[in-house]
């Protein structure tokens, strides 16, 4: 038997319809927040990831899917690619391919699977779901203002709100911007010099490469060591300083509880200033149904013109586990099942439903060579509210026999009427 491979899954109705509905959700509030969707392909080249996600990440170290191409033109041949294992690179390199800056702030949302190598288990898979969002631009459209940061966790607020996902909690830090960077970096060495030796073999790493991303570490005997190094809060200069607290005015002003970790770094090298996260608490391990945060030298370490930007991707794996509403209650089952009866009814069948379905109700339909008792059962599997009888009699008489499965209660009703009827009782 060949199996999807590991950590891919299949999803099916009516887990789908949860999936649907916190789509159409956050679609609602992008709108109300005049976001407009960005797509961006599946694949990009690998050198797109190694300079904007960072070299030393975990990502681009152990967990991006690449392969050379084999194309047939010689432009093709032997360049690397890799399926996307995240999509801000990605926005970025349109930003700058597109000219994106002509057209001021862009506030753009995206929702699509993301691949990483990594371990499966509960809320982690190889291939997973994203909903994010980024505002990036010139810096005269507004781009580095600590009001986007504040709109941007709002925003995320009141998606979580009306998906009805409660106690979240949101880690917030600053990251500082690269001279802090550079400060704490050598603050760090400095205090790992001494106790690198009985860390992991990334760590020891990571000490030399790039020292912040020690805090990436997951290891258990790593943490007691961690856990005693500088953070980055002691190095943040006036304006990194400034930023943060004007976010954090803005935050207490429309009434968002935060929580400030200074170990928050987050796992990708692009962060500048505000990084933030927020965790559920069902989740268990793998606690994070999302994160973001400022990226404002990305663009030009991808070649482009500075442009500030901040964003965020949801994990909707992780947010669809977190919900506390169950497939069903979002699920729109059938309002009516067509039940032909006899031979020769499958035209006037058809033709019924076609009416009902153009009075936006949801309308499935049967055979002319089910018996009237396996209709029924077909319409209770299904859960219809209703079955509609279609047969001679009825086709002759103008009128139809509808059922109400659940009270059993049947009437007749004239066609005309039928639409009305089934509407009533919704
Ligand atoms: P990230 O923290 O790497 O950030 O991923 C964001 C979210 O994606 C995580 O919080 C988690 O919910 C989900 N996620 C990550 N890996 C997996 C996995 N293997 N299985 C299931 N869910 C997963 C980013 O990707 C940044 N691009 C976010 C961002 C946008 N920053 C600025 N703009």
């Amino acid at each position: 038997m060949i199996k999807a491979p590991r950590g891919t899954r299949d999803l099916f109705p009516p887990d789908t319809a949860l999936w649907n509905f916190v789509e159409a959700t956050v679609r609602d509030v992008f709108r109300a927040y005049n976001f407009h969707e960005i797509r961006t392909p599946i694949f990009e080249s690998t050198e797109l990831f190694a300079r904007g996600v960072g070299e030393e990440t975990d990502i681009v170290t152990k967990e991006m899917f690449t392969w050379e191409d084999r194309g047939r033109a010689e432009s093709d041949k032997g360049q690397s690619l890799t399926l996307r294992p995240e999509n801000t690179a990605g926005v970025v390199r349109a930003y700058i391919e597109h000219k994106l800056w002509e057209r001021g702030l862009n506030k753009l949302f995206y929702i699509g699977p993301q691949f990483r190598r990594e371990r499966p288990q509960k809320g982690r898979f190889r291939q997973f779901y994203q909903i994010g969002a980024e505002v990036i631009g010139p810096a005269s459209a507004g781009s580095q203002s600590p009001a986007r940061d504040a709109e941007i966790l709002e925003l995320l607020v009141a998606l979580l709100d009306r998906v009805g996902i409660t106690n979240w909690t949101l880690q917030l830090n600053s990251v500082g911007c690269p001279a802090d960077r550079t400060r704490f970096n050598e603050a760090l060495s400095a205090a790992l010099a001494p106790v690198v030796d009985k860390m992991c073999v990334d760590c020891r790493r990571r000490a030399v490469t790039n020292p912040l991303r020690v805090f990436d570490c997951k290891v258990p005997e790593d943490q007691p060591i961690i856990e005693t190094l500088p953070t980055i809060d002691q190095f943040l200069d006036q304006s990194c300083r400034g930023h943060y607290e004007e976010v954090k005015q803005i935050l207490n002003a429309v009434q968002i509880p935060h929580i400030e970790n200074p170990r928050l770094v987050r796992g990708l090298d692009y962060y500048q200033k505000t990084a933030f996260e927020f965790t559920h608490g069902s989740l268990g391990a793998q606690n994070a149904i999302l994160g973001g945060g400022r990226y404002d030298g990305l663009s030009e370490a991808l070649g482009g013109p500075p442009a500030p930007g901040i964003g965020f991707a949801i994990g909707e794996d992780r947010l669809v586990l977190s919900l506390s509403a169950s497939a069903e209650s979002v699920i729109r089952r059938p309002d009516v099942y067509v039940a032909p009866l006899g031979a020769g009814m499958n035209p006037e069948a058809a033709r019924v439903a076609r009416d009902l379905r153009r009075h936006d109700l949801v309308v499935d339909l049967g055979d002319e060579s089910f018996r009237l008792k396996k209709s029924f059962e077909v319409a209770d599997k299904m859960k219809a509210r209703y079955i509609l009888i279609v047969g001679e009699n009825e086709v002759a008489a103008n009128a139809f026999a509808l059922k109400h499965l659940a009270s059993g209660e049947q009437v007749t009703v004239p066609r005309a009427e039928l639409p009305q009827q089934i509407l009533q009782t919704k």
